[in-house]
């Protein structure tokens, strides 16, 4: 069992941290491939609780390699106080690799980020401001400054002349704001190169060596299948892939290593800034799944939107990613409704409709059509095995899996490691 993935299969926040901390002391590699600190992974370790942004969540298991592959975008300075404030907590992360043609977030990428957010006003996708979006743009238009530019500094000021050029333009003439002098970014920029040295590598060789050596290697996804900018619901997603694919481009392995494909899957549906929602709640349910659920963002603090789940989205991952599992979490959210509804299709201008639309008009106008399963009163937070939960946390469960199309091999009854029921192994 070389190579996993493991996704998210909603729009985000689905519970991946814990999922991968879970595997990290089992497997010899974890891979951040896409996205960047726009993540905000939550891991709970007895009393300790760990958000991490950029970092792999196997960076807490000590017989692991946290890798950042050439597929994430790294804000230096966020990279090196996340590693700062593990230290400090005794976290040993001096096997971090860091692979050298990962694009580089620099202060003009979150300043064009967030002028872009205010300007488009009504129609913002409320991004996390983090600069994920310009940094991705620049990389497509061949104008990005990747981490290996850090080491030749006359390389460095080119670039980032000739990628300023145009941005100056525009942040001065159209957004009315200072333009960015090309030696200071550079100068900043160099203040990094030292610290980050003896981290960078090519991680793609790293990688295809140990899979070659028998050695397990997981993918950790950021964001969710609903935020692929591809697969998602387009224009309210990322910049990324986080879908399953994105695992062989943004970390250089090909798609026949990996044999495990794992979504995270939430008990119910949250989603964190603008973008259609079809079983979003305005009402006290809502409320109520936002307050015992903590849906709050780990990056931004922002409020989550909160609603039933949804299995026209769960079957949707499961078709865009080759679903080989599904890790059910937070189900001891659910503990305390009489009956539990579950949005199984859509009704879209009075037709039924089973399948995730393509078409972003339909998706908008998608209302849920709702089956109700009855719910249960006792806690399960203690239950260690699928037998110990009550017979209709059992039932939705599997009426979860069958709608959903692929095996639901692990559940989250709480935040911590051991709050895990495990049905089916992921290493085998
Ligand atoms: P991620 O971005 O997918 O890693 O998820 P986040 O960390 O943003 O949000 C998931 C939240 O749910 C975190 O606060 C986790 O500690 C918590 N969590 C994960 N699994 C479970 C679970 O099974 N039950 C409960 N109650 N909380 C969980
Ligand atoms: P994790 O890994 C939930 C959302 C933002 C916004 C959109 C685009 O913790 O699940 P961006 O800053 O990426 O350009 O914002 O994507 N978003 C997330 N929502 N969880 C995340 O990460 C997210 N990362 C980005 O709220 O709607
Ligand atoms: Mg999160």
């Amino acid at each position: 069992m070389p190579a996993l993935v493991l996704l998210g299969a909603q729009w985000g926040d689905e519970g991946k941290g814990k999922a991968t901390d879970l595997l990290g002391g089992s497997v010899d590699y974890v891979v951040r491939f896409q996205g960047g600190n726009n993540a905000g992974h939550t891991v709970v370790v007895g009393d300790q609780k760990y958000a991490l942004h950029l970092l792999p969540s196997g960076i807490l298991s000590p017989t692991c390699t946290p890798v950042i592959g050439n597929g994430v975008v790294v804000d230096p300075s966020v990279l090196l106080s996340e590693l700062a404030g593990l230290n400090e907590r005794g976290v040993d992360t001096s096997k971090l690799l860091i692979s050298g043609n990962a694009h580089l977030i620099t202060p003009y990428h979150t300043e064009v980020d967030k002028v872009t957010e205010r300007f488009l006003g009504k129609r913002k996708i409320g991004t996390t401001g983090r600069g994920i979006g310009p940094t991705y743009a620049d990389k497509i238009n061949r104008v990005g400054i990747r981490v290996q530019d850090l080491f030749d500094e006359s390389i460095l000021l080119q670039k980032v002349e000739a990628s300023l050029d145009f941005k100056n333009q525009v942040l001065a003439k159209l957004y009315n704001r200072r333009s960015i002098k090309p030696e200071q970014v550079v100068e900043n920029l160099l203040g990094y190169a030292d610290q980050l040295r003896d981290y960078v590598c090519d991680t793609t060789l790293v990688l295809n060596n140990a899979l070659d050596d028998g050695k397990v290697v997981l993918f950790e996804g950021g964001q969710g299948t609903l935020l692929d900018v591809d697969h998602g619901t387009y224009p309210f997603v990322t910049s990324s892939n986080p879908t399953a694919g994105g695992a062989c481009t943004g970390a250089g392995v090909g798609p026949t290593r990996i044999n495990r494909v794992i979504g995270i899957l939430k008990a119910y549906t949250t989603r964190v800034g603008a973008g259609p929602f079809p079983t979003e709640l305005f009402d006290a349910d809502g409320e109520a799944l936002r307050t015992i659920g903590g849906e709050k963002g780990v990056t931004t603090g922002r409020d989550r939107r909160c609603g039933w789940f949804d299995a026209v989205i769960a079957r949707y991952a499961t078709r865009v990613n080759g679903l080989t599992d599904f890790f059910l979490t937070k189900l001891d959210v659910l503990t305390g409704w009489e009956r539990i509804p579950v949005c199984v299709a859509y009704e879209i201008d009075g037709k039924r409709v089973e399948e995730l639309p393509y078409s972003q008009t339909d998706f908008h106008h998608a209302k849920p059509i709702y089956e109700f399963l009855p719910g249960w009163s006792e806690d399960i937070t203690k239950a260690k095995t699928f037998a110990d939960l009550p017979k209709n946390a059992q039932g939705y469960v599997k009426a979860l899996e069958e709608m959903s199309g692929a095996p639901i091999s692990a559940i989250g009854v709480g935040p911590g490691r051991d709050e895990t029921i495990q049905i089916n192994s992921f290493l085998d």
